[in-house]
């Protein structure tokens, strides 16, 4: 088990809590940070930081004698590009100075919005692969498709190992039908990033982040280089949530659900699939 502090960005939030939780349960020793403080009791053997992620000492710091950057912290929601630049890119580019400094892993919390201008799959389609071309949503989805790009950057250019985390719907569980391809559950999140600190190799990596949903979108990735395969299923909620699904056609449409539909303004408005021929 990897003895050095690991570091996690966004602690504060939803996912940064509830791995706060589970990785300290799981023996690590973690640094945790956020530009907001952190709500619940620290756990055993973390220390918590407020720090900007604009700042870029400030997170140099942080990342001092860490093996592991799990970058979980910024604007996690479509917002408009000026808000977007400084948390998303810049504090980006400090995480991976930070990590290139350290010869520290990046685990990058990147998202289905990266590609959400992908149309759904249905049943008889192929599904996506990791390889398949960045579609992003809008531009928090592309925010995360210069995280990943910086993680390649780094890869090639300084031999910073990198995981790319495309989140789909990590929630306590699914609510409405898109989530049934979409969900990934918080204990196979969990399992997940503890296989990301641990695999001996991993380079560049790309990880479709859902549970094991037969509805997924998703085709191949890099989980072999991990040795994580997630063990629960959004199917157990069809039942509860098969049927909400919302009036906007745009939303329906594509994988991104409904970050698609926000501020869609494309000729004509939304159009039958056939009138869009040209990619
Ligand atoms: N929850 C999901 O389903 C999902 C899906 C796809 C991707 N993700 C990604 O996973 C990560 C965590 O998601 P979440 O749902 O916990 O989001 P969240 O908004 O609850 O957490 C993000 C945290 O980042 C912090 N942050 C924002 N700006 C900051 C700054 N300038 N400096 C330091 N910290 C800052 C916030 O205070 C917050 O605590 C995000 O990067 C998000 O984009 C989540």
């Amino acid at each position: 088990m990897q003895k050095k502090p690991i570091l996690l960005t966004g602690a504060s939030g939803n996912l940064g809590r509830m791995l706060a939780k589970e990785l300290s349960a799981a023996g690590y020793e973690l640094r945790l940070t956020d530009i907001i403080p952190f709500p619940d009791p620290l756990p055993p053997q973390a220390r918590f930081v407020k720090a900007d992620l604009n700042e870029a000492l400030a997170i140099v710091r942080q990342a001092e004698g860490c093996s592991t950057i799990l970058h979980f912290g910024g604007v996690s929601v479509e917002r408009p590009f000026e808000e977007i630049i400084g948390p998303n890119l810049r504090g980006l580019y400090h995480i991976y100075e930070a990590a290139r400094r350290e010869g520290a892993r990046v685990v990058f919390a990147s998202s289905n919005h990266a590609i959400g201008f992908h149309e759904r799959v249905t049943g008889n389609e192929a599904k996506l692969d990791h390889d398949c071309a960045f579609r992003p949503d809008g531009y928090y989805g592309l925010s995360k498709v210069y995280g990943e790009l910086m993680g390649r950057l780094y890869w090639d250019k300084h031999g910073v190992e990198n995981v790319n985390i495309r989140i789909g719907s990590s929630f306590p569980k699914p609510v409405n039908a898109r989530m049934l391809s979409t969900w990934l559950s918080y204990a196979d999140l969990a399992r997940l990033v503890i296989r990301c600190i641990e695999a001996e190799k991993v380079g560049h990596a790309v990880i479709w982040g859902a549970s094991r949903n037969p509805a997924s979108y998703w085709g191949t990735d890099h989980r072999d280089r991990l040795g994580w395969q997630p063990q629960d299923t959004a199917e157990d909620f069809r039942a509860e949530v098969g049927n909400i699904v919302s009036d906007d056609p745009v939303e329906e449409r594509y994988q991104g659900g409904g970050y698609c539909s926000i501020e869609y303004s494309r000729k004509g408005g939304f159009s039958p699939r056939d009138q869009f021929e040209l990619e």
